[in-house]
């Protein structure tokens, strides 16, 4: 059964072989949408494995209820390896850490704000050991476009870019605890700039309804690339 999903074929492969090498015990991923792109596959891999569980968070309800049908008709034999949670990334976060000690693997593919994937890595830095890895797509888009930059200023993580797609995938390894001093200032001093993009201080000033009515306004193409950075 072949169930509706993003990601291209070299990234569902760079997201199972990261299963199949790492053999991980917990894998929580961000953003399921209906199941076959990015859910399936780290569930297979899992499955290949004979080890380890994923819980895949999905903020959209109607998309929730599909994505958990799809995955148990398309994956009944991976089923009790998979945990679907339904919330918002930012809530649904704090209350999982509360169950659980570590995330081995995680993948952050959820909402469009760039702070989003912000706040999922601080969250869950801390519980990712040495070691661990995390990937978020949509790098070269507005959702992913703090965290690369970000990642790459903080030298307990070794970073990749794998410029595979239209959206890219980026790619950390946890290599030692903690960040030095010097890097995670650095790293929040970088996001502070990033943030002072006109762009985003748009986003953040004006209401919704202004916002909607200029790009409306604006040729798609730079209406598109104002709202998610195509
Ligand atoms: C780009 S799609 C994910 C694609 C999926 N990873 C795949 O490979 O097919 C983003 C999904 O994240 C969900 N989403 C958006 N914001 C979220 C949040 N804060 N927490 C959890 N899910 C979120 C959306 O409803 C949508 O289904």
């Amino acid at each position: 059964m072949e169930i509706e999903g993003q990601l291209n074929a070299t990234e569902r492969k760079i997201l199972m072989d990261a299963v199949a090498n790492g053999r991980p015990e917990t894998v929580l991923e961000v953003g399921t949408y209906l199941g076959g792109g990015s859910t399936i596959h780290l569930l297979k891999a899992l499955h290949a494995n004979g080890k380890g569980h994923l819980w895949g968070i999905e903020a959209d309800k109607s998309i929730y209820e599909r994505m958990t049908a799809n995955i148990k008709a398309a994956a009944p034999e991976a089923y009790d390896r998979f945990t679907p949670v339904f919330g918002f990334s930012q809530n649904v976060i704090p209350e999982w850490l509360k169950e659980h000690t570590r995330a081995d693997i995680v993948f952050l593919d959820g909402g469009n704000n760039p702070m989003e994937q912000i706040t999922e890595f601080e969250l869950l830095a801390p519980f990712i050991p040495v070691g661990g890895e995390l990937f978020s797509h949509d790098v070269k888009l507005r959702k992913g476009k703090w965290l690369r930059p970000y990642m790459e200023r903080l030298d307990n993580w070794e970073t990749k870019f794998h410029d595979v797609s239209d959206e890219g995938l980026f790619y950390g390894k946890k290599i030692a605890p903690e960040p030095s001093a010097a890097s995670l200032k650095a790293a929040r001093s970088k996001l502070f700039r990033m943030k002072l993009e006109p762009s985003e201080l748009a986003a953040i000033i004006l209401p919704h309804s202004v916002r909607a009515a200029v790009l409306k306004m604006l040729p798609r193409g730079l209406s598109r690339r104002l709202s998610d950075g195509r």
